[in-house]
């Protein structure tokens, strides 16, 4: 028994095989994979460090441990992410939901409060739905919304599917489709909220991006071009005939394009209406309103 691996070994051994200054969670990925491994949850490991590891999951334990060491996303290895207090499937492929993605939803939450549609439900979109995490969030929360999500991609449009029929016990209110921001609709649409986390990273920034997003995430979800801000400008071109004047843009940012993002809305024909910042103090979230169009503005 003296070469078994006991908890405690495995843990040691683990942590020694994922030192690395770009890695901020050693301790966490370690527990994580040798818990998930066990089929047990962490506390499991603090009260049984002498127990011994079998083989099999031993075995597991070591091929997670050193795809962890390239960068792979326990995520994707677990194949769940919390988001808002719900487990949220993400294969591969998919953008694992962010904390930080929560105020937007915060955001919505609280508009949804005060806002009284003249007729009907509340009609949101959300472009750019991933997982789902933001509009099925916003329907479990508040069941009467109407919402519409859309993806570029058919892999997000599916899971995000598959998480609102595992979490929602109503689906009548909410459908996920594919298409190129909000391209699939007719110009009638007259939305309340348009609500969106798009990709914002700067393909110039590429380097300073977390290897584990750079290298695993999709690229498709994390880089917009080559300023970071071509989402954005698309957003304000073509959104503001879909939302009715009183309506809002709720928009996720990255940090130090609030700025940026006020004038190039301001150009476009939006008013920042709020903004949000996260716990560090970084504003992370804005909400636009359309400037209505003067008359004199419509040609003759
Ligand atoms: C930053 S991720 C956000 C995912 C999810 N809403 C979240 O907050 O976790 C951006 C999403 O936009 C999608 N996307 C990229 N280009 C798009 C486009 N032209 N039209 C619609 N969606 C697009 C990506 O596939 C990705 O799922």
């Amino acid at each position: 028994m003296e070469n078994a691996w006991t908890i405690r070994k495995a843990l040691l051994w683990g942590m020694k095989q994922l030192e690395d200054p770009e890695n901020r969670s050693p301790r966490m990925d370690v527990e994580t994979l040798l818990a998930l491994a066990l089929s047990q949850d962490r506390t499991f490991l603090y009260a049984h460090p002498e127990a011994i590891v079998p083989d099999e999951e031993l075995q597991r334990y070591k091929t997670w441990i050193d795809l962890r060491r390239a960068h792979y996303p326990v995520q994707y290895i677990r194949g769940t992410q919390e988001f808002y207090g719900r487990d949220f499937i993400v294969p591969p492929g998919i953008l694992i939901p962010r904390p930080e993605t929560e105020l937007l939803v915060e955001t919505c939450l609280d508009l949804c409060k005060e806002y009284k549609p003249e007729t009907g439900p509340i009609q949101i979109l959300e472009i750019g739905t991933g997982s789902g995490c933001i509009a099925i969030t916003l329907s479990a929360e508040t069941p009467e919304l109407q919402i519409k999500a859309t993806d570029i991609s058919p892999l997000a449009a599916k899971t995000a599917a598959r998480n609102a029929r595992l979490i929602l016990e109503d689906l009548s209110s909410i459908d996920f489709l594919v298409s190129d921001l909000a391209t699939c609709f007719s110009d009638n649409l007259r939305l309340d909220f348009i609500v969106s986390n798009p990709p914002y990273v700067a393909r110039s920034d590429a380097e300073s991006v977390d290897p584990s997003v750079r290298m695993h995430e999709p690229e498709t979800a994390v880089f917009s071009g080559e300023t970071g801000y071509e989402f954005y400008q698309r957003i304000f071109a073509e959104m503001r005939g879909l939302l009715k004047p009183e309506g809002f843009l709720v928009l996720e940012i990255g940090a130090g394009q609030a700025s940026p993002l006020e004038e190039l809305g301001g150009k476009g024909g939006w008013k920042l209406a709020a903004s949000h910042s996260d716990l560090a103090g970084i504003t992370r979230c804005l909400v636009f309103s359309p400037i209505p169009v003067r008359k004199a503005e419509f040609p003759r």
